[in-house]
């Protein structure tokens, strides 16, 4: 039953807000993982094995940080090899029990040189635009390696995704089938389609007040209708409805929902289903393994939902896990501040480039180890006028801020929400087979604010 779009009604009484503004939010450090203990950063390589400390420095991909930054300002730096790690071990993991695709959600990163390293892999994409399409297209993903997700599309990328081939195309609405099925009919083609359902109970990322997706109901009929087009080729069902996923029993519970879906869609459109799609979500990968999981549980749990369907294919489209941790932000600290008893770090790297999604988001590393220096709690933090947090309570050796600090799990999200406001964005950097390659730097940034706002800095 829909629910109407309006706020739940009002206790009586006054509100938590009214009586103590902190009372209705949780205490600072309280949402994310918990911090890195002072073992896990000494021991950094083994949560995330590019990263590790030869003679007190922090390495990355065995390279010392003092030879790929030169400690002022801040880089993101951008690690293809771990993405690449990334992507097999998933593609291994599931192919060892399935026939699958994995095409990864580009949505999590454009930045090309990652993407060519993938695409050399064998990696397919997923994207969610014409845009993506684009990107996927220049770096050389061949269309039959892209799928397409998204909520409506011009005709004209329409016409370009029949034409061009695309590996599947997804639907998500009445309107959707029918200006894809006009298009298809129009070019004389016949395009692989799949439904976007939701197949798990509705939770906060995915309730009825969300358009993305449809109950199984609204899926199976629209379903029907797929498969009884001359113009479009029902191939299966696409589920998007995980978010930061560490536990291997709900993916295999989505699974399940899938397998059950397919088996009701299947006998009610009288057309065997090749594909299920279980989407991405999966949570990143050093911190999947961090709380006592591999992504073979997931393969495992998804074997044990599926085991029994015949003739499947199974698609993921994975975005965090492959991107999350396969990019550090090396910075330096501007500054320190105490407040309420906390001693802040407040780094060169801002909240323009790293989003803040959890009191803990961004785990920080002392570059440098002496072994001999006092360690203490303390938060970090950015120089923007907004009121985010890139980690609280960190474990670092008093001495950190002199060195600077490299923030791990910068890899998703993050250069593609990018934007040019209040601080400066850090140098963008990817490092492949032991090789940097810078892709943005100051003067980018100044083309960037002469493009969008037309202010020459003139060499200022
Ligand atoms: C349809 C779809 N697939 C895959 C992804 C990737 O998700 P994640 O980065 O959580 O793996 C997203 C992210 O929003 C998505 O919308």
């Amino acid at each position: 039953m829909p629910q109407p779009l309006t706020v739940d009604a009002a206790p009586r009484g006054p509100k938590p807000s009214d009586a103590d503004p902190s009372a209705a939010r949780p205490p600072l450090g309280q949402t994310g993982p918990p911090a890195l203990t002072r073992s896990e950063i000494e021991h950094i390589d083994e949560l995330l094995p590019p990263l590790s400390y030869v003679d007190g420095e922090l390495n990355v991909e065995g390279i010392p940080v003092s030879t790929l930054w030169d400690g002022s300002g801040s880089m993101l730096l951008y690690l293809a090899d771990r993405a690449v790690e990334n992507y097999r071990s998933i593609r291994e993991a599931f192919a060892a029990h399935f026939d699958v695709s994995v095409n990864c959600a580009i949505k999590a990163c454009y930045v090309g040189g990652v993407l060519s390293a993938l695409r050399d892999a064998g990696a397919g994409v997923e994207v969610a635009s014409e845009l993506e399409w684009r990107i996927a297209h220049r770096i050389g993903f061949s269309p039959d390696q892209t799928v397409v997700n998204g909520m409506f599309r011009s005709d004209e990328h329409a016409r370009r995704l029949i034409s061009q081939g695309a590996y599947l195309i997804d639907v998500d609405s009445d309107e959707e089938l029918e200006r894809l099925e006009f298009q298809a009919r129009q070019l004389g083609m016949k395009p692989d389609v799949l439904v976007r359902v939701n197949p798990l109970p509705d939770d906060a990322f995915f309730s009825d007040r969300s358009k993305l997706g449809l109950s199984p109901d609204d899926a199976q009929r629209l379903l029907e209708r797929v498969a009884r087009s001359a113009h479009l080729e029902a191939r299966g069902l696409h589920a998007h409805q995980l978010s930061r996923c560490a536990d291997p029993e709900r993916f295999g519970r989505l699974a399940e929902r899938m397998a059950e879906l397919r088996t009701d869609c299947s006998t009610s459109t009288g057309t065997a289903l090749d594909t299920l799609d279980l989407g991405g979500g999966i949570e990143t990968r050093y911190l999947l393994e961090r709380a006592g999981h591999t992504i073979g549980d997931f393969a495992a749990a998804a074997r044990e939902a599926l085991g029994g369907q015949p003739g499947l294919r199974i698609l993921l489209e994975p975005g965090r896990y492959v991107f999350g941790d396969a990019a550090v932000g090396l910075t330096s600290v501007l500054g320190t501040k105490r407040r309420s008893g906390h001693d802040w770090l407040i780094t060169h790297i801002g909240c323009n480039l790293l989003p803040p999604t959890s009191d803990r988001a961004y785990p920080p590393l002392p570059i440098r180890l002496s072994g001999a220096d006092p360690w203490s709690h303390r938060h970090v933090a950015d120089p923007t006028p907004a009121p985010s947090r890139l980690h609280l309570d960190a474990q670092l050796p008093d001495d950190a801020a002199e060195h600077g600090l490299a923030l791990i799990g910068c890899g998703a999200y993050s250069a593609v929400r990018a934007s040019v406001w209040s601080t400066d964005l850090p140098d963008i950097a990817v490092l492949r087979d032991g090789d940097k390659t810078l892709v943005f730097d100051r003067a980018a940034q100044d083309a960037a604010v002469s493009a969008l706002f037309g202010i020459d800095f003139d060499g200022d």
